[in-house]
Parts: structure tokens; C-alpha cells; sequence
């Protein structure tokens, strides 16, 4: 195989990845335009990302003509991941678009109860945001029922849909910015109902108009720059799922080339919580029952199994943190890392019965450090991987020094410098 440029995202919109939710963690489309091409794909090959993110893999795939499936677990990711596979060519009807929507929340009659977003917002400027969520489902999506968060009418949304969605989740964030501290993964909700934001109807409706033009913009900045409008290629498919158990026929994947999440116990269902708010998610139990599900979570599943063996790194790591002296270790980060590697086992094995035989799989990885052990998260794959039947063939270290150390100050105290070292690991199908 060809030896891979540094995977991380050098810029965050390229010729062939509009990204309107930079997510940290992802990689650049160059990178993923590097490993496709090193493969000889037919037209009848299929590509899959189980950990598809912002889709920098469905959109490079599409613009290049592959076939290509993306999951995540999160709706926010799957929104965003659609959005990012607007054809450019509609760019001049968004502004347009978006006055109508404007206009349609007029006709929307909605009562203060209770909406996810007055976490943060006084209820009656929640009720704004919420009309434009709803002119947006009915214009959009389904104009017979309410939204919903099912993974069918995720899965099922167009990209224009997503768009505006998009626009919606921007605008939602933008004026919390009091409550993001140093570490940007992390939000804090007000201390007390008289500390949330009140932006006006009018503030909101404006700022919902700059998110449109601002991304209508990029978008057709990029078709000036030769960002192609449609492909001959079927439409990717992004669908809102749990990679440990994917509803595909064995052996119908070519590759895959993804970047499953790390084990540096960064909340990823809490920086996501004002967009999942924003998507009408509740922030109770439905907001738990997506974080607990999440591989790399930081909350403890009751049920979860412990893995069979993985693998003498695996294993050596797991003991060495049970016996850790420091608080938490032995009860609750030792069972954090176990789960972590059971739902990876499930995942890997999912993996290994979709590809093809001599099917490739290229995963992108950082390594991090639980106190002074170091999480060598490559190695601990690469185990994994080879128990379900994935043979290695490559590997190919990058250091990397924009990484989360640098919010982590205690995580810092066991680097000599802030760099983190990102792996390629390239594998066969047995
Ligand atoms: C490292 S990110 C992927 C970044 C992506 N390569 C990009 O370019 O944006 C990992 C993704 O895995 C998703 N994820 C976490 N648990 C999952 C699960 N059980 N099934 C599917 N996706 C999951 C997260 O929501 C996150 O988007």
C-alpha cells in the first residue's frame, strides 16, 4: 500500500470535504483520497466508515464515484455527515430557502413546555429556535409528523434537510459561548435558571440567516474552485447505527477506512449536547441511553461483558490500571477500559465479516496516557483486530501535536512534549 500523508485535517474545507462541523478527531480528505486511491476499485465495490463522524470518508468516496456506506452513532454526526454531501450546484437557492422557512414559523403554534434547549435557554427564546426547527422538518423532512430522533428519519434525511439543520445547531451554539471553558469538548449547563441566555426572536432569526449565508457561501466558493455538482455514482448511504452490530450481508465491503473513537475519555455525548438539544433530543434519558452506547464513553454500562482475552498489550494495560494506586482506578477506570475494549472486539468482528476475503481496513488512531501508562491505542487494535481474523500488513506512525494534551493539563505532566503520535494501521481480511 502506499504510504499515507499525515492523516490529520490540514484545512477544515477541502476541494472534495465541506465540513460545516469540524469535529475533533477527524481526518483530512486528501488522506482518505490517498488510501482509496491505492486500492483498484470496481464499480460494484462498496467502501464502509463504522465511525463515520463528519464523513470526510462518504464525501471523498462520492465525489471520487465509489460506492460508499457511512454509520454513526450519533444523529448530530449523521446530520452533519449528509450535510456535507450537498450538491453545490443548489447553493444559490439557500438564502431563498431560508427566508421561506423564517416565514413559515409564523404559523407554528407551540406551547413553553419544556424543551431540551432551555438547558441553557430562557424558555421563550428556546421556543424561537424550536420554530425553526419545526418550519425546517415540515418544509424539509416530514410535514405529517412531528420531529423525531428515530434512526429512520435520520437515516432517511436529504442533504438539503441536513442543512439547514446544520444552520440551526450552529445558531444554537453560538450564544453559548459563556459556557465552553478551556477544554472545548466540555459545556457547562447555567448554575441557576437566571444565568441561561435570552437572545431575542429577532437576534436568533438574524444570526439563523448569517449560518445560511455564511455556509451558502462556502459552498459555492468551493464550486468556483471546482467542486464537482453530481456524480454518476449511486448516493452514499448514511445511516444512524451502533458499529458493533451492522445490518449488512457478510462479505459485501471492499474496505473500510475509518477512525474509530480514542480512549482519551473525552465526553463525546456532551459536546454534542447543545446540537442534540437543538435536535430536539431530550437531555435525560435519551441523552444517557446515547452516551452509554457510545465506544469511549465515559459512563459505565451495568450490562456490559467482560472481553475474552485481547492480547498481551490489552492485557497488560488493563492490569496495570486495575492495580493503579491512584483513586478510581481499580473501580471505575479499570471497567471504563474493559468496555471500551469489548465494544472495539464487537466492532472489529462486525468489520471482519462485511469485507470481502483480502478486503483491506485502514484505521486512524491516537495513542494518549492514562496517568503515567501510556495508552498505546495502535498496538491494542492491532490486537483485536488479528484475534477477529484481520491480519496486519502496515504501519505508519505521525506525530501530531494539536491534540487534546493541550486542554489536559494533568494528562500534559506525562508527555515531555504536547505531541501525541497518530497511527495508520492498514489490515487484510484473512
Ligand atoms: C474519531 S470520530 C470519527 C471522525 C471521522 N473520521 C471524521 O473525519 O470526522 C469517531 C466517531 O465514532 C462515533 N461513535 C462512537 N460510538 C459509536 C458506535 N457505537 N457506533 C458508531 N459510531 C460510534 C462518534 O459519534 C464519532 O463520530
Amino acid at each position: 500500500m502506499l504510504i499515507p500523508r499525515n492523516p490529520k485535517r490540514t484545512n477544515q474545507n477541502s476541494p472534495t470535504h465541506i465540513n460545516w462541523f469540524p469535529y475533533y478527531a477527524g481526518f483530512s480528505s486528501e488522506f482518505v483520497h490517498d488510501v482509496l486511491s491505492s486500492f483498484t476499485l470496481r464499480k460494484e465495490d462498496t467502501i464502509l466508515d463504522p465511525w463515520n463522524g463528519s464523513g470526510t470518508t462518504t464525501t471523498t468516496a462520492y465525489r471520487l464515484g465509489a460506492k460508499v456506506i457511512g454509520c454513526d452513532i450519533n444523529p448530530v454526526m449523521v446530520v452533519a455527515a449528509k450535510s456535507a454531501l450537498l450538491e453545490p450546484g443548489i447553493s444559490p437557492s439557500l438564502v431563498p430557502l431560508s427566508e421561506e422557512i423564517l416565514h413559515a414559523t409564523d404559523t407554528i403554534e407551540l406551547s413553553m413546555a419544556n424543551d431540551p434547549l432551555s438547558a441553557w435557554y430562557t424558555p421563550s427564546s428556546a421556543i424561537e429556535l424550536r420554530r425553526i426547527h419545526l418550519a425546517i422538518w415540515r418544509a424539509l423532512v416530514n410535514s405529517d409528523s412531528p420531529p423525531s430522533l428515530h434512526s429512520r428519519d435520520i437515516s432517511n434525511m436529504s442533504t438539503i434537510a441536513a442543512f439547514f439543520l446544520i444552520a440551526l445547531m450552529r445558531t444554537a451554539r453560538h450564544f453559548l459561548a459563556a459556557f465552553v471553558g478551556s477544554n472545548p469538548t466540555w459545556i457547562r449547563t447555567p448554575d441557576s435558571p437566571a444565568k441561561r441566555v435570552r437572545p431575542s426572536k429577532d437576534s436568533l432569526f438574524t444570526h439563523f440567516r448569517t449560518e445560511v449565508r455564511r455556509m451558502a457561501g462556502t459552498l459555492s466558493a468551493a464550486r468556483a474552485n471546482g467542486l464537482e455538482t453530481s456524480r454518476q455514482g449511486a448516493s452514499p448511504t448514511i445511516s444512524m447505527m451502533s458499529s458493533t452490530s451492522l445490518p449488512f450481508n457478510s462479505g459485501s465491503i471492499k474496505a473500510v477506512v475509518s477512525s474509530p473513537p480514542y480512549l482519551t475519555r473525552i465526553d463525546y455525548a456532551v459536546a454534542t449536547k447543545p446540537e442534540l438539544a437543538a435536535l430536539g433530543m431530550p437531555l435525560s434519558e435519551d441523552f444517557d441511553t446515547l452516551r452509554k452506547s457510545m465506544i469511549g464513553t465515559p459512563s459505565v454500562r451495568q450490562n456490559f461483558l467482560h472481553p475474552l482475552l485481547t492480547g498481551k498489550t490489552c492485557d497488560s494495560f488493563l492490569k496495570a490500571v486495575e492495580k493503579h494506586h491512584s483513586k478510581g482506578s481499580h473501580n471505575y477506570y479499570h471497567k471504563l477500559f474493559v468496555q471500551y475494549f469489548s465494544d472495539m472486539s464487537d466492532s472489529l468482528k462486525e468489520i471482519a465479516r462485511l469485507l470481502v476475503k483480502k478486503g483491506n481496513c485502514v484505521l486512524v488512531v491516537q495513542d494518549s496516557f492514562y496517568k503515567e501508562i501510556h495508552v498505546d491505542l495502535a498496538q491494542f487494535v492491532i490486537e483485536i483486530a488479528q484475534n477477529k481474523g484481520l491480519s496486519l500488513i502496515d504501519r505508519h506512525d505521525f506525530k501530531w501535536d494539536r491534540n487534546m494534551v493541550r486542554v489536559n493539563t494533568r494528562a500534559r505532566k506525562y508527555r515531555e512534549s504536547a505531541a501525541a503520535v497518530e497511527s495508520v494501521i492498514c489490515f487484510r481480511k484473512d
